[in-house]
């Protein structure tokens, strides 16, 4: 799905940054710009700030910045594509129809018609929720411990207690028999005909990081069997690649995801602060999971019910984190249940006194192998102890893997010389089998060649940055450098839209060019050098010089490039170097 540059210029300039973000942030007027606190990172004190004099926004704290699109694109999570087009709707621009085969076009309508059927129950269910029909079920929900308002953010709801009461209603609003039946909402029984899936429970609308109803659970009030029904699998909702909570969990400012395993562990600790924790649907954790939650975050709790299927579950979930390269800890929830339980029982402090006591993968896995082994037994001893040291010889890191070495020694009686030489003998050759994760080395070693390469990058993010703070460099440089002596593709493309736009329009518009690049990388990339922050108040003759060096140093390396590919051609190489010679020369004078 591509949209023409021009369109998708139109509708950036029909939606004004400081409107969009002004509707999800308060922000505050300080002389040019508007601030506010970054909703993209923890904090007290304002750094996010939105210039509408450039479109863009850029936080000064975390670095996060873009224009209208890529606000959307990190807050929403959209794509760029769906940042085009929530805001054409918007603006009211009507983008032109892609060229899609009538059966992807037959199959797009189906889903569509789904969403907008799921909708509908789920709007349904609520106002039956919340009128005499759903005393019951909003009884249960407040013995629950649930607040209206909890209720209202889940769009929680009830089914009532017809077997075809959503039938009617969603006939009613025109659809067909077969439409219904694609959106799983409804049976189909060659004797009965047509019937509710749901009836008679509390339903859970579960929602997909674009913020559409995919797929309902419903949940009994009593202790019928089963306890929940959820919807089976449709074009819109496939159980193993999303997460009930992520649609609100993808916006908190906690650090990391926490996954639990009911609907309403989730719903009891979004109640308590906890808005950062998901579950999956009905199913134990997939790869497609972990996937998703990838796109969010870089660290997850695991918070399993604490009886034996939960520690089996959360030991396979461990599995698949550790293939993910993904951190993970594990809240301890005992004595209670599950962390509703806990929560019940405790509070909000209690949750957070757990996630602090939160034992690193590795630690819960030798913690569930020691239980595994008779530790009176000097064999099974030996045993278990060997076993623990080739899941602690996967750690790379030297220091910390001196630190777990001594906590599982300690921890397990164990004699911390003896345990490390075991480790030690094990050398990595465990790798592959156990948690990697916790052991990652990251200590970013820089080779001299990247050293100098970032310099260099740096030397021409800030002279782009000139560019668009000085516009009167455009001319000055009119012929002494070009978009090709930039080493970076993407600051070439920059810079060749920089002087384009100067040619054609006497200025610049630098949040145009954000919008020139797809992902969310791309716009974090481009506009940082848009945002790049300098004192501007230098003295001109200074100025003069800054920029003559950077220009100077630019050339330096694009004409060495050069005269290294122009092996063999004499004529070349010859006029390289006569130009080499005189960047010396070369002086910029504002
Ligand atoms: N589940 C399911 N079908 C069942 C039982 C459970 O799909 N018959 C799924 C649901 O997604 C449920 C999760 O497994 O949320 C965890 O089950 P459980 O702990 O029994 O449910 P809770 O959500 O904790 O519900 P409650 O606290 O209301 O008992
Ligand atoms: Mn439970």
């Amino acid at each position: 799905m591509y949209y023409a540059d021009e369109v998708i210029e139109e509708v950036r300039s029909r939606n004004d940054i400081v409107d969009i973000i002004g509707s999800y942030v308060n922000l505050k007027k300080k002389g040019n710009s508007y601030s506010a606190c970054c909703p993209f990172h923890h904090e007290k004190t304002p750094s996010f700030h939105v210039s509408r004099e450039k479109q863009m926004y850029h936080c000064f704290g975390c670095g996060v910045g873009g224009n209208v699109y890529t606000f959307l694109m990190e807050h929403e999570n959209y794509s760029f594509p769906e940042a085009v087009e929530a805001l054409a709707e918007r603006a009211g621009v009507k983008l032109p129809e892609q060229s899609m085969t009538p059966e992807a076009k037959h199959q797009a309508d189906v889903r569509t018609k789904i969403k907008d059927m799921n909708k509908l129950a789920a709007g349904y269910f609520h106002y039956l929720l919340k009128n005499e029909h759903g005393a019951h079920a909003m009884e249960y929900l407040k013995n629950r411990g649930l607040t209206d308002e909890t209720i209202q953010k889940f769009g929680l709801g009830f089914s009532d207690v017809y077997r075809d009461d959503l039938y009617k209603y969603l006939k009613s609003k025109g659809y067909k028999d077969e439409e219904l039946k694609d959106s799983g909402l409804i049976k189909y029984d060659e004797k009965q005909g047509a019937s509710d899936r749901f009836w008679n429970r509390v339903m859970y609308p579960i929602i997909d990081t674009n913020n559409r109803v995919i797929g309902f659970g419903g949940r009994v009030m009593g202790d019928a069997k089963p306890k929940y029904i959820n919807t089976q699998d449709t074009p819109v909702f496939d159980k193993s690649r999303n997460l009930y909570g992520l649609n609100l969990a993808k916006k908190s400012k906690r650090p990391g995801i926490i996954f639990c395993e009911g609907y309403m562990d989730v719903i009891s600790m979004h109640q308590a602060g906890f808005d950062n924790a998901v579950a999956s649907l009905g199913t134990a954790l997939t790869v497609g999971q972990v996937n998703l939650v990838k796109r969010f975050t870089d660290r997850v709790y695991l918070a399993y019910d604490s009886d034996e299927a939960g520690t089996k579950a959360a030991l396979r979930a461990l599995e698949i984190m550790r293939e993910f390269e993904m951190p993970a800890r594990v809240i301890s929830l005992k004595p209670y249940k599950d962390p509703d339980e806990l929560i019940q029982a405790e509070g909000n402090e209690g949750f957070e006194k757990r996630i602090e006591q939160a034992k690193s993968g590795i630690m819960f896995e030798i913690d569930i192998l020691a239980h595994n082994y008779n530790q009176e037994d000097p064999q099974e001893r030996t045993q278990f102890q060997k076993e623990a040291a080739r899941r602690l010889s996967v750690i790379m890191d030297p220091m910390e893997r001196k630190n777990y070495v001594d906590s599982v020694a300690e921890q397990y009686d164990i004699d911390a010389g003896s345990l490390k030489e075991a480790v030690t003998r094990f050398g990595t050759a465990g790798v592959n089998k156990v948690d990697t994760t916790v052991f990652r080395d990251n200590r970013n070693r820089r080779s001299p060649e990247e050293e100098k390469e970032l310099k260099q990058l740096k030397t021409e993010r800030l002279l782009i940055t000139w560019l668009i703070n000085e516009n009167a460099l455009f001319n000055k440089l009119e012929g002494k450098i070009s978009a090709e002596d930039f080493l970076d593709p993407v600051y070439r493309d920059i810079v060749k839209a920089l002087f384009e736009q100067y040619a054609n329009e006497g200025k610049v518009t630098p949040a145009a060019i954000i919008s020139h690049y797809q992902s969310k990388e791309e716009h974090e990339k481009v506009s940082a050098i848009m945002q790049q922050d300098f004192d501007m108040e230098i003295a001109q003759n200074e100025k003069s010089k800054v920029i003559t060096d950077l220009v100077r140093s630019i050339r330096h390396r694009s004409i060495q490039h050069q005269i290294e590919h122009a092996k063999g051609d004499l004529v070349k190489t010859g006029q390289l170097m006569l130009a080499k010679a005189q960047i010396d020369k070369l002086q910029i004078i504002l």
